[in-house]
């Protein structure tokens, strides 16, 4: 069944239960008008205090979009960045033709976005040998890189949820669907411009047809956690644990190319450093986050992680 076909009403949509006291506000914040770094972040021996800070150390590693800009994949919030307003989750619901809009755009998009190759970064993360690697990002480039242990707190493009049963199912199977039923428009729209999360620039989305899920006939969505949307409990608890397990005397928290202004990712630095547990800091611009650092670099994360995972081995 299709959205586009009449017939019965899809199953009512379920929403993972949350524990009150987990619930992540999405909270989104930017940089101070006119804010610039201390020039001081981006000496080469503040690189090299990161490292020996973090040698030997117990490491919880949170990571973001500045990961993946080095394989193509563009941020929201770094230089020369579009402001642009991502569906949220109500929006997602509120119909079929936002549905129509958001997989339209996710169908160019994914076809693009599953082409990217882990770059540096990943290798370096992979070889930090941290107790647990937390990432934003939905693109699947660590796991490729093969880190582990890791969580991807927003989940992963390449998964597919029916918003009523639940049911996983791979975003390749989707795409072959996708592409059944709407023959040419990828190639029709292959040069648009990618947008950060798996979207494209792109405005002919009417007539674009959504299939629905082939167990319940619910609403499908891309497994990734939209604005608007909760982190399910047990993967938030999951990295608080990793946190909670650190110690000020042997453990430390090392964010890279995320600019914290989500407070999904913010909330582990800040019970981190609530403990006294050192922070540090790797990105390129402002971070939410930055008043909290025990070293801050202001350079890119590859070059910066590679001496990074070359110190601790
Ligand atoms: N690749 C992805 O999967 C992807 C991409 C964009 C957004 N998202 C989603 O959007 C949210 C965005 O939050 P965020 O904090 O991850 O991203 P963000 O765009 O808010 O911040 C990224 C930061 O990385 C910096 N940066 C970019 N390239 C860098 C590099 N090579 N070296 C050092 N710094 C660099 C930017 O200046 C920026 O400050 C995430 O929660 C994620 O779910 C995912
Ligand atoms: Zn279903």
């Amino acid at each position: 069944m299709t959205e586009a076909s009449p017939g019965a009403a899809a199953p009512p949509v379920r929403v993972p239960s949350v524990s009150p006291a987990l619930v992540a506000v999405p909270t989104r914040a930017v940089a101070p008008a006119g804010w610039e770094p201390e020039p001081a972040w981006s000496a080469p021996v503040q690189v090299q205090r990161a490292a020996d800070l973090l040698v030997g150390r117990h490491l919880v590693v949170l990571t973001g979009a500045g990961l993946s800009t080095d394989s193509g994949i563009p941020d929201y919030r770094g230089p020369g960045a579009r402001p642009r307003s991502p569906m949220t989750f109500a929006e997602f619901v509120s119909g079929p033709v936002a549905r129509r809009r958001y997989w339209a755009r996710s169908h160019v998009g994914w076809g693009r976005m599953r082409q990217a190759d882990p770059n540096a970064g990943h290798r370096a993360v992979a070889r930090l040998g941290a107790d647990l690697v937390i990432t934003q990002n939905v693109d699947g480039l660590h796991e490729r890189a093969g880190t582990d242990p890791l969580v991807a707190l927003h989940g992963r493009i390449s998964e597919v949820v029916c918003l009523s049963c639940r049911t996983l199912t791979s975003r390749a199977d989707l795409h072959e669907r996708l592409t059944a039923l709407n023959p040419g428009y990828f190639e029709a729209h292959a040069d648009a411009a990618v947008n950060p999360d798996g979207d494209v620039e792109l405005d002919d989305t009417d007539g674009f047809v959504v299939p629905d899920c082939e167990v319940c006939g619910g609403i499908l969505k891309p497994h990734v956690v939209f604005f608007g949307e909760n982190v399910e409990a047990p993967v938030v608890a999951r990295c608080f644990a990793a946190v909670d397990a650190l110690s000020p005397a042997d453990g430390a928290v090392l964010v890279a190319g995320s600019s914290l202004a989500v407070m999904s990712g913010l909330r582990f630095v800040r019970r981190a450093a609530r403990a006294g547990v050192p922070v540090v800091i790797v990105n390129r611009g402002w971070t939410r986050g930055d008043a909290l650092a025990d070293v801050r670099v202001q350079g890119g994360v590859a070059d910066v992680l590679t001496t990074v995972a070359d110190a601790r081995r």
